[in-house]
């Protein structure tokens, strides 16, 4: 087969997906997708001080419960399990079990929503140098900050408020240990977490972002908090 009539299908069905993603998201969303292609990596980086933080208990959840989560075994697999809901990959709980084990391993803790038992939504919380793999590099907290990540919410609970209502929970427990920041991070096209971010008091206070060109990796942008190149 020549390499013309293997790259014209291939072609064509980027284009498709391309313009579906066009008509679907808007201009905005698709540049999101397609930049990383090209070799340009960006995430907002959003904060809220943890004095102005709003109350958990501003947000109406009947039957919810908001709590760090306890780290034991059977505890990280609940959570493997949320983070693989509605997934088709029979890999994806063991590959995500690992990566909790490892998170907890390096100190960061988990923060949930609960219902009936099981968790319904989750972040986590880490300080001090927390690597940042998608932009090859690590954030390096000051020790009255915190950086929340990994949130996620099951499938069938979105759009309930269970996020906004988790991270301002998460606030106050640290906010009682003296953390006084808190940075998240979010991909610029997501926005239903930049929606459940501004609910919780979050706003966007920089940017940081990864270019390949040419075998180099460059970081770029306004942070808005300390990091340095992974090495
Ligand atoms: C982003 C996410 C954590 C938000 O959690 P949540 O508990 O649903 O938060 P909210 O209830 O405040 O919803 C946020 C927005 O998402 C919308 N939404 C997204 N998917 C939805 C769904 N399947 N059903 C209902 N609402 C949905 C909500 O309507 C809401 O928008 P609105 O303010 O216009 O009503 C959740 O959508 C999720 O798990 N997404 C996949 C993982 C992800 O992107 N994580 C963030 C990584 S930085």
């Amino acid at each position: 087969m020549s390499p013309r009539t293997g790259t014209r299908p291939a072609r064509s069905a980027a284009l498709r997906r391309g313009l579906a993603t066009l008509r679907a998201h808007g201009p905005y969303v698709l540049v999101d997708r397609v930049a990383p292609r090209l070799g340009l990596r960006r995430l907002l980086v959003l904060e809220r001080h943890t004095g102005s933080a709003a109350a958990s208990s501003a947000y109406d959840l009947a039957g919810v419960t908001l709590r760090a989560w306890s780290c034991d075994e059977a505890a990280l697999r609940a959570l493997a399990e949320l983070d693989a809901a509605g997934s088709t990959d029979p890999a994806a709980r063991a590959s995500r079990l690992l990566r909790y084990r490892e998170q907890l391993a390096r100190g960061d803790r988990p923060f949930v929503a609960e219902r009936d038992g099981r968790p319904d939504a989750l972040c986590w919380a880490a300080a001090g140098a927390s690597p940042i793999a998608y932009l090859g590099c690590e954030l390096r907290l000051r020790s009255d900050e915190r950086y929340l990540y990994d949130a996620i919410t099951r499938p069938d609970a979105r759009g309930e408020r269970l996020m906004p209502a988790l991270y301002a929970h998460a606030l106050a427990a640290l906010a009682r240990d003296g953390v006084t920041r808190a940075v998240t991070l979010v991909r610029p096209s997501n926005a239903p977490m930049l929606r459940a971010m501004a609910r919780a008091g979050f706003s966007v206070c920089g940017s940081l972002a990864q270019l390949t060109i040419a075998g180099r990796v460059l970081h770029l942008g306004r942070p808005g908090v300390a990091y340095v190149p992974a090495v």
